[in-house]
């Protein structure tokens, strides 16, 4: 099996053209509505495609970015200020219909890079050719699908409210500074799902790359500086720890929107001097579980299990992590679930129908054999040929039976192709598994007895936010909620919620007298404000 994976590592003349010759010298970032130079130190950006080579297997540096210190950041930040300037700048005192042309000029020039920014996720996150066009074109769909709520939240606050003799307007206005940090998993996707929102609200923007998937948003920077006004959005690059923490110290974030672990978002959280004065909207860790009862329909429940176990190498926070199985049904779903892993494809992310492609976090393969080491230890089997081998950065999925609560895989969440799948007689088991858990995002439940699924559900709608009926869990779609109890969220993301989530409402009120409603009648018939205002968009 080692000598196998080490052969789905290609040699440099086998790799395809268009991918060989990608290498992006990134020596300058985005601020103030300028391309500016960046003559200080740059950060390697490798891919985790190892190439053969006579050596062995060898890392292939695919570009350079810029390695921002405290200072440079710093002014970022200044710039974003400004460009809010408490409220009166260019961008928050624009009409919601400039700033959507604004935004759909961008998105047209958007997806002019599509083929180029696909091919960079492929190479620096190791996603497949298809998840890499999905999570494009998903992202393209959420930002019309937001301009459309817009338009539908523009429209009903266009008209006055009068209630218990008080006229009044509400609308929603926007926060200030946001900071759209994303994870490597999803880094255009998911920053876009917290960026397009709050920009189109009015704020102004900072974005932070993940460690991995850095280089994706070099294409994108030219449209960002044609498009919006200078300062709008700006880039900041380089060490998280060296350049995020500063800008939170200095108080002068409004919104954090932040993808990524508890722990980092607690720390953030920590740097600001007046907590209760910043807004977070966090998607944090997840161990969602499976739970599948005696009447489990397994050929369609293992397809579900599949998907949300192994897609993207079970890098998603919304993967299925942990696998309660009924004993009576255990054997049958282990069996189908190692044929299953047997007839993934691994191998590059070009390559048709493959599933199974290499980790962009180096330290990952070690750190899932240590969680598989730990379960077999203590008495649990790698059911599956082959489960657990690694090889430079691919880690072969590895289907563990029977875990215990003792084994770390049981609590940690793996982030990665380890199947755990603990076996239970009581549906009473997993229940307290999920009551007992930090994290509280989603779950599936798999059957057809509706009396079990019906008490599943009403036990499990207080722990979790979703609860997946024969499916997998997923954030999708995007009108959704999108949350999560516990260590697992703060804040409900959809379209519509993160309009909301970016944003205020804003009440002008008049008492109802002759005289305030001539000067109410006034400001709008001569167009005089913005906000007291009843045009609406179609
Ligand atoms: O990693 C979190 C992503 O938002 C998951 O999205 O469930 O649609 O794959 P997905």
């Amino acid at each position: 099996m080692k000598l196998n994976i080490e052969k789905l590592f290609p040699v440099e003349q086998n790799i395809p053209e268009q991918y060989s010759s990608k290498y992006i010298q990134q020596n300058y970032y985005l601020i103030d509505g300028k391309l500016r130079l960046w003559d200080g130190p740059l950060q390697n950006v490798l891919s985790p495609l190892l190439v053969s080579s006579p050596e062995g297997l060898v890392s292939k540096k695919i570009g350079e970015a810029p390695l921002l210190d405290e200072t440079s950041a710093l002014e970022a930040l200044d710039v974003s200020v400004r460009a809010y300037s408490n409220g009166r700048g260019i961008w928050p005192t624009m009409l919601v219909a400039e700033r959507i042309r604004s935004i759909k000029l961008f998105t047209s020039a958007m997806l002019k890079r599509r083929d180029e920014i696909t091919i960079l996720l492929q190479l620096e996150i190791g996603k497949s050719l298809l998840e890499a066009e999905r999570e494009f074109d998903r992202t393209v769909q959420y930002i019309y699908d937001t301009i459309e709520a817009l338009k539908e939240l523009d429209r009903s606050s266009s008209r006055f409210i009068i209630q218990q003799g008080i006229i009044g307007q509400i609308r929603r206005a926007p926060l200030g500074v946001v900071l759209c940090m994303g994870p490597y998993n999803f880094p255009l996707y998911e920053t876009f799902t917290t960026l397009i929102p709050a920009l189109v609200m009015g704020n102004t923007i900072l974005v932070k790359p993940p460690r991995f998937g850095i280089l994706i948003f070099q294409p994108l920077l030219e449209a960002f500086r044609e498009y919006f006004p200078p300062g709008v959005i700006n880039t900041i690059y380089g060490d998280g720890e060296v350049v995020i923490p500063p800008l939170m110290a200095s108080g002068k974030i409004d919104v954090l929107g932040f993808v990524g672990t508890h722990r980092v978002a607690d720390a953030l959280r920590a740097f600001h001097p007046r907590p209760h004065r910043l807004r977070c909207v966090l998607g944090l860790d997840a161990k969602n579980p499976a739970i599948v009862i005696p009447s489990a329909d397994l050929d369609l429940t293992v397809k579900e299990c599949m998907q949300g176990s192994l897609s993207f190498n079970g890098q998603r926070c919304t993967a299925l992590k942990i696998f309660f199985v009924h004993r009576s049904v255990v054997d049958d779903f282990i069996q189908r679930m190692s044929a299953g892993i047997k007839a993934l494809k691994c191998g590059m992310p070009w390559e048709k129908g493959v599933t199974i492609t290499p980790l962009p976090e180096p330290e990952k393969p070690v750190y899932l054999e240590g969680l598989v080491d730990d379960a077999l230890r203590l008495g649990a089997d790698v059911v599956n040929k082959g489960g657990g081998v690694r090889k430079g950065t691919v880690f072969y999925p590895a289907l563990l039976y029977p875990v215990t609560p003792y084994m770390r895989v049981y609590a940690e969440e793996q982030f990665g192709p380890v199947i755990p799948v603990v076996p239970f007689d009581d549906i009473s088991e997993p229940i307290e598994y999920v009551v007992q858990s930090n994290y509280g995002q989603q779950a599936s439940i798999f059957g057809q007895d509706t009396d079990m699924l019906a008490q599943l559900v009403d036990s499990l709608v207080n722990q979790v936010c979703r609860i997946n009926i024969n499916s997998q869990c997923q954030r999708g779609p995007d009108s959704f909620p999108f949350n999560g109890r516990k260590n697992s969220a703060d804040g409900t993301q959809s379209v519509v919620d993160a309009l909301r989530i970016f944003s205020i409402r804003i009440v002008v009120a008049a008492r109802e007298s002759d005289s305030n409603r001539e000067i109410i009648n006034d400001i709008v018939k001569e167009r005089k404000s913005h906000f007291i205002s009843t045009d609406y968009m179609l």
